[in-house]
C-alpha cells in the first residue's frame, strides 16, 4: 500500500473501532435496563461477540501503526447514555434501536468497502466479516420482537452517527 492508502484504511479502521466501542457501551446499558433475564441475556450475549469486531479492529489498527480515537471515552459515554434511554423505553423500543443500529452500521460498512484500498485485503475480511455478523444482529433483534423506531428517531441515529464517523476519521 502507498502511504496514502494506508492512511485511509487506517481512518476507516479508526472509524469502525469506535463503532464497536459505542457498540458494547449500548449493549452494556440495555443489558442492565430490561427487566426481562431472557433479554438481558441477549444483549449480553450480544456484547460478547461485539468485542470479537472490537479486538479485529485494534489489531488492524495496530498493523497499520495507527491510533485508536483519542475521543473513545467520550464515545463510550455517549452510547452508553442512549443505551441506557433506549431501555428505558421499553423492551420492544430497544429491540428496534438495535435493529436500527445494526441496519446503519452494516450500510456504513458497506460503504467502507467500496472506500478501503482494493490491495488492502486484509481490512476488507475483517469489514466483510462484520457485516455478516451485523445483519445478523438486527434479524435477530426483528425476530425477537423489534418496534419500529419512529422517522425522527431514526433520523438522529443518523445525525449522531454522523457525528462520530466525520470526528473519528480525524481524531
Ligand atoms: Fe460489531
Ligand atoms: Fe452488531
Amino acid at each position: 500500500m502507498t502511504p496514502r492508502e494506508r492512511a485511509l484504511s487506517a481512518a476507516l479502521m479508526r472509524v469502525d473501532h469506535v463503532g464497536e466501542v459505542c457498540a458494547q457501551a449500548l449493549y452494556t446499558a440495555q443489558a442492565l435496563s430490561t427487566s426481562d433475564p431472557a433479554l438481558r441475556e441477549r444483549f449480553e450475549h450480544a456484547a460478547r461477540e461485539e468485542t470479537d469486531h472490537l479486538a479485529w479492529t485494534q489489531q488492524r489498527l495496530r498493523e497499520l501503526h495507527a491510533r485508536p480515537s483519542v475521543l473513545n471515552p467520550l464515545w463510550y459515554a455517549g452510547a452508553f447514555g442512549i443505551g441506557w434511554l433506549a431501555g428505558r423505553a421499553g423492551d420492544a423500543v430497544s429491540l428496534g434501536f438495535v435493529v436500527e443500529t445494526e441496519r446503519q452500521v452494516e450500510q456504513h460498512l458497506h460503504d467502507h468497502l467500496r472506500r478501503l484500498p482494493a490491495g488492502d485485503t486484509t481490512s476488507r475480511a475483517i469489514v466483510e466479516q462484520m457485516k455478516l455478523d451485523e445483519a445478523r444482529h438486527g434479524a435477530a433483534a426483528r425476530a425477537a420482537g423489534a418496534a419500529t423506531l419512529p422517522a425522527p428517531v431514526r433520523w438522529t441515529m443518523r445525525l449522531a452517527a454522523r457525528v462520530m464517523t466525520v470526528t473519528a476519521h480525524r481524531v
